[in-house]
């Protein structure tokens, strides 16, 4: 068993075509290649239908890829094993609603054969982690669909997963709610630095403040898959520069430092002030659905959306 492995998840040429019978197919990947190191946080965003869940369904192991090959933590899937390393959180997670919080992460737990001091301490921890400890005993029945959400996340943690694959984990949550699970995902990741944590999202928002790097799905192909800081890279960082002239206060925008040099020393030659200057440091938006993904547009949730 390979334990050094530096690579959690690993896709090569996987294509999934449904079979929708009469003769008809749909796509719903085609030749995925993504590499996911140790530790990242990789976000995969795209709109719906795009290929997400399918993605993470042949990760599992729950789909087979009509060709291409996939390997967990240095596995090839589907095995046991694989599966055994992930914890995965559901798109819509379900519970039996009579059951408490707490009754429910001991009964997984015990599917997942642990049991007495060691399966308390660790049910304990998680309720903490997740931010449900003072709801635990409470039946799910009452719980708001954030605490559920919640919930499942630490159901997903219960067998210390090496890596963790959250699909949609934010959908149907009010910003408030969104907040939390951001946070919550900030939180593993600090308390788990080793594991990789690889979640889906139709938000922009979601992908940008969380993750190391992006992947993004269009159509069931992959537009774009590197790393944030080299998408964000400054190598046309714009700077906004405000002079005060004889007159007026005038702004001007500046395209990287060799255009802000020059403008300083001109502005410095015919005795204008410079009151201020702003880098403005390029968001994600720009960076991806820049020409190269045009088609793309952001809806006003800043959800991509793809033109007709
Ligand atoms: N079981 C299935 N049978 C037929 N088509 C499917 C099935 N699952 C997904 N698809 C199709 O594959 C494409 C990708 O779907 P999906 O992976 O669910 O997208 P996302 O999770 O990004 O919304 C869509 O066109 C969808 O209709
Ligand atoms: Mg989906």
């Amino acid at each position: 068993m390979s334990m050094d492995h530096k690579t959690d998840i690993l896709i090569q040429g996987v294509s999934k075509i449904f079979r929708t019978g009469f003769g008809k197919s749909k796509i719903g990947v085609q030749n995925l290649n993504l590499e996911v190191p140790k530790g990242q946080v990789v976000g995969l965003l795209g709109p719906n239908g795009s290929g997400k869940s399918t993605t993470i369904k042949m990760i599992l192991g729950f789909l087979r890829p009509t060709s291409g090959k996939i390997s967990v933590c240095g596995h090839q899937v589907p095995s046991q094993i694989t599966r055994s390393f992930i914890g995965y959180l559901p798109e819509n997670p379900r519970f039996p609603k009579f059951l408490s919080g707490r009754s429910l992460l001991t009964f997984y737990g015990r599917l997942l054969s642990l049991s007495g001091k060691e399966l308390e301490t660790r049910i304990d921890f998680l309720l903490d982690l997740v931010n449900l400890k003072g709801a635990s005993d409470e039946k799910v029945q009452g719980y708001s669909k954030g605490m559920t959400q919640r919930l499942a996340i630490a159901q997903a943690l219960i067998n210390k997963p090496r890596l963790l694959i959250f699909d949609e984990p934010m959908s149907g949550l009010d910003p408030l709610g969104r907040k939390d699970i951001r946070s919550l995902i900030g939180r593993i990741h600090s308390e788990l630095p080793e594991a990789s944590i690889f979640f889906s999202s139709h938000i922009l928002e979601d992908i940008e403040q969380l993750c190391s790097m992006v992947a993004l799905l269009k159509k069931g192909q992959l537009q774009t898959f590197c790393s944030i800081d080299e998408l964000l890279k400054s190598d046309n960082q714009k700077f906004e520069v405000s002079v005060r002239t004889s007159k007026e206060t005038e702004v001007k925008t500046l395209n990287g430092t060799d255009e802000l040099i020059e403008f300083l020393s001109q502005s410095k030659s015919k005795g204008f002030l410079v009151s201020s200057i702003n880098s403005q440091r390029r968001t994600l938006e720009e960076a991806l659905f820049r020409d190269g993904n045009a088609g793309m547009k952001l809806n006003r949730t800043g959800s991509p959306e793809v033109q007709p």
